[in-house]
């Protein structure tokens, strides 16, 4: 069975390797569906390009699912087509922790509630590495708050993948740090607030802080080589 966007569906954001799409009346859901499709990257061999989408598809369908399972507020899987590596899942009614950060940055952020935005983002962080699911791209754009019930979602799972390791948690940590410190100035409380939910809500979450540190050293060293 395939099942395509509707012709005439505008795009709401296209990235490097997707476009998504917003469906309000599609299957007739009451808060609407998401269709995220993969496209075709000509730079790429074909059968290449095809295996490396099939297997982001993949990821994305499994680590949604398995996220969703084990209770966390992930969107909700719905239709996974494999002809056109397209997603369709439920549509999270808010905004981008991005958009929140942006809108804000000007009057320092007063508008925002960093208590509970850190408690929120590092409550989903704990929940989905005690998944042992890794996240691959944590970035503000990749964590949506939810208007109508108070919790932070995490999306965008195409270069997920399952670990155990204390050092992937930490790289997973290390990437969402970096991205706050370029795209989000004067958030260092914000994180450090974020890391320590993390550390009280997640059991072997000491020893991921510690792989942390090593992650950050490496990342400074690798800088000053330039
Ligand atoms: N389930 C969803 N509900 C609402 N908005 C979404 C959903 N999934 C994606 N978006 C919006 O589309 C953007 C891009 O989706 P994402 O899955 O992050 O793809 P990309 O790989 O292009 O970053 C997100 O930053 C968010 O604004
Ligand atoms: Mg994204």
């Amino acid at each position: 069975m395939t099942m395509a966007v509707p012709s005439g569906v505008a795009c709401i954001k296209q990235g490097a390797e997707a476009r998504v799409f917003d469906l309000p009346t599609f299957l007739s859901l009451p808060q609407g569906c998401i269709a995220k499709e993969r496209f075709k990257k000509t730079y790429r061999h074909p059968d290449l390009d095809r295996q490396l989408t099939n297997k982001r598809v993949v990821q994305e369908a499994r680590s949604l699912y398995k996220c969703k399972k084990a209770g966390m507020d992930t969107p909700t899987l719905y239709f996974v087509d494999m002809n056109t590596a397209t997603i369709f899942m439920e549509k999270i009614s808010g905004i981008t922790v991005k958009q929140r950060l942006l809108d804000y940055q000007a009057t320092q952020y007063s508008g925002v509630d960093f208590a509970s935005l850190s408690k929120y983002i590092g409550e989903s962080l704990a929940k989905m590495h005690s998944l042992d699911v890794i996240h691959g791209d944590l970035t503000t754009s990749n964590l949506m708050i939810r208007e109508t019930i108070e919790s932070v979602v995490i999306i965008d799972f195409g270069l997920s993948y399952i670990s155990n390791l204390a050092e992937d948690k930490a790289v997973d940590l290390y990437v969402l740090e970096r991205a706050f410190a370029s795209t989000h100035p004067n958030t260092e409380e914000l994180f450090e607030s974020i890391l320590s939910h993390y550390l009280n809500a997640y059991k072997n979450s000491k020893a991921v802080m510690n792989k942390l540190e090593d992650v950050r050293l490496r990342g400074r060293k690798r800088s000053m080589l330039g």
